[in-house]
């Protein structure tokens, strides 16, 4: 990847690199953690009230939000397509003492395997995968399709806006998305009702500066 290198464009296999087990193994082994360990605020928010049932996160990194949603009674399964990431999200569900409410397992977004529609969840969680404009439909397709009936599918990623607004770098040409973009995208899967589609702002600390960044949040509920 050439982030650093404004005048460099990412082709679509550079950006597609950045979406694979090799640069994810290799991220999350050059650090003890990546992430914070708390869960996502949006999660939080927009999981809190909902009736636990059976969740899927995709994406699910060191295992926080699984293990949240373990914790207020989900039966999860986490996915990502580092397997470092997926015995990280293990080891931290053992400490938290949830390790029998979650199963990880490798799934990779952007190949569509395993199928996720083996299954379905009542909630599945994406958070902060960003995925090529051209890979963008089918990725969240199929992730959508794993979705029952009366369930809801909750996507939250970084807003373009905070491209525009500079406090993040480009993460390459059309990679950040509005909400609108995720019913566009699922529309065909299934008939689904927006319960939340919005850019909401929160408070960060990026570099050491605290930044105002906006995230695109999507809560969709799939009709029965
Ligand atoms: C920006 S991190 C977000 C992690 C976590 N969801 C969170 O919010 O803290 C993106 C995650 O997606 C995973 N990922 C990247 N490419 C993927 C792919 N093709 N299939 C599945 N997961 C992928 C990465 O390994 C990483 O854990």
């Amino acid at each position: 990847m050439h982030h650093h290198d404004p005048d460099h464009e990412p082709t679509l296999e550079e950006l597609r690199e950045a979406l694979t087990e090799e640069f994810w193994d290799a991220k999350y082994e050059a650090s003890q953690r990546v992430w914070s360990g708390n869960p996502n605020q949006r999660l939080v928010e927009q999981a809190r009230d909902l009736a636990p049932g059976r969740a899927l996160d995709v994406g699910c990194g060191e295992g926080a939000d699984a293990i949240w949603l373990a914790g207020r009674g989900w039966d999860v399964t986490a996915v990502d397509v580092s397997t470092v990431a997926l015995d990280r999200t293990a080891e931290h569900a053992i400490e938290a003492d949830v390790d029998d409410d979650i199963d990880v397992g490798v799934y990779d977004a952007m190949a569509g395997r395993p199928k996720l529609r083996r299954e379905r969840y009542d909630l599945v969680t994406v958070h902060f995968l960003h995925v090529p404009r051209e890979d963008f439909d089918d990725v969240y397709r199929r992730i959508a399709a794993a979705v029952a009936p009366g369930g809801r599918l909750l996507v939250v990623a970084h807003h373009p806006a905070d491209v525009e607004s500079g406090v993040r770098p480009s993460h390459g040409p059309g990679l950040l998305f509005p909400p609108e973009r995720v019913l566009q995208a699922v529309r065909d899967v299934a008939a689904w009702s927006v319960e939340t589609s919005e850019a909401a702002t929160r408070e960060q600390v990026i570099d050491g500066a605290p930044v105002t960044v906006t995230d695109t949040v999507v809560r969709l509920l799939r009709n029965r």
